[in-house]
């Protein structure tokens, strides 16, 4: 198959949807690989690396699309890449359809194939094209939080770790999910008392059994927030309701009761926030004050770090551009139920039931 990988275009993206040790695999498996020029710079790959591993360089997006099969790359297309997808073009990416009728749109009239990371689905109900994400934004909370603890950045000026003598700082995680355990754990690693609530008690009981005695499981209601909500310095919010908005677990009224300077990271600002004061934020200016209170609360945390966020995104969506590009996407998907669930519109149709629901489209098409 002859697989292109075009530079992202959005705003402040810098990741990319193959690193040069994907396209060797796919190289390896007698696939040709195109890759826009400077594609991979932002995450520290450079035409030189592509090169090496066998992908041959083209100079515009448009070159890219117009010769590949497939495009394998990381946001959805932008609205001057709608008219480059072609019919019968795989675009295996993230789509998130179901936020804009005018993208869902644009495809269908493109009758491309579009694959999207996050419906690709395990048995479990996992969605492992979207765990990479949650684990970076969950070990970046305490680093965010530790900064903005520190004086000079407005925080109550606490070393998360504590010195000899003095004891650490107190992280309070909610939610025992992706994000919040790499959080937990990061935030242990630092020395630092965690306390984890959930409302799952399968998840607190995972916690329990491995993390260190430093990081103490606690059932998640407002009693318990409330209380501890006045004695820990940093506060994370990783709660997730599938499909919902996260539910506000802080409101406005809890945080007279914090210390002045206290940090809120909300990485659940995507889903609305699990804190009433969130509003999204951006790397260029990602925090800001209430009742004396530090908010966090950028949308796109990985995108902080594109050369981990890379590696780690194509880590895992790999295997399946190899079965794409080895199997064609009818029977690939048709092997692998996973995968299948990617299908979000095929063809001019749209064949995912969430979004057809969501702009009324009638009956989903069966693929
Ligand atoms: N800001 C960013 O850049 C960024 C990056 C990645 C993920 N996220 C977001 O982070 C959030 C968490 O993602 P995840 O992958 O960890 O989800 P997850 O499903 O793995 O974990 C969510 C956890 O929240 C728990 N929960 C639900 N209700 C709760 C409650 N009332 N109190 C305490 N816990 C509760 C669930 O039981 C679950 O364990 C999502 O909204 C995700 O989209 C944001």
């Amino acid at each position: 198959m002859i697989i292109g990988v075009p530079k992202e275009i959005k705003n402040n993206e810098s990741r990319v949807g193959m690193t040069p040790a994907g396209i060797f695999e796919l190289i390896k498996n007698g696939h040709t690989v195109y890759v826009q020029s400077g594609a991979g710079e932002g995450s520290g790959f450079f035409n030189s690396d592509y090169q090496k591993a066998g992908a041959t360089i083209l100079d515009t997006i448009g070159q890219v699309y117009a010769i590949s099969e497939m495009i394998v790359k990381v946001k959805e297309p932008i609205e001057e890449e709608y008219h480059l997808v072609q019919e019968g073009q795989i675009v295996f990416t993230y789509f998130h359809f179901a936020s804009s009728e005018t993208l869902t749109r644009a495809m269908i009239k493109q009758k491309g194939v579009c694959i999207a990371y996050e419906t690709v689905e395990d048995e479990d109900g996992s969605l492992p094209l979207l765990t990479p994400m949650s684990e970076v934004a969950g070990r970046m909370a305490i680093q965010q939080g530790a900064k903005y603890l520190e004086k000079p950045k407005k925080g109550r000026g606490v070393l998360l770790g504590g010195v000899p003598g003095v004891a650490p700082g107190k992280v309070l995680v909610l939610g025992a999910g992706t994000v919040g355990i790499q959080a937990a754990k990061m935030a242990a690693g630092l020395g630092a008392h965690v306390t984890i609530m959930d409302v799952n008690m399968k998840r607190l009981r995972y916690v329990n059994d491995v993390m260190p005695p430093h990081v103490v499981t606690e059932f998640s209601n407002e009693f318990n927030i409330r209380k501890h909500i006045k004695t820990h310095d940093l506060i994370i919010g990783g709660v997730l309701l599938k499909g919902a908005k996260a539910p506000n677990l802080i409101t406005r009224d809890m945080l007279k009761d914090m210390h002045p300077g206290a940090v809120i990271v909300d990485v659940a600002v995507d889903q609305g926030g699990c804190v009433e004061t969130t509003k999204a934020t951006t790397h260029e200016d990602p925090i800001y004050i209430i009742d004396d209170v530090v908010h966090y609360c950028v949308a796109n945390m990985p995108g902080a770090v594109p050369y981990t966020s890379t590696v780690a995104l194509t880590n895992v969506t790999l295997p399946y551009v190899l079965k794409l590009a080895n199997n064609g996407w009818q029977s690939a998907c048709q092997n692998d139920a996973s995968l299948e669930k990617g299908l979000n519109i095929v063809e001019g149709k749209v064949v995912y039931k969430e979004i057809a629901e969501t702009f009324d489209l009638g009956t989903p098409a069966l693929v």
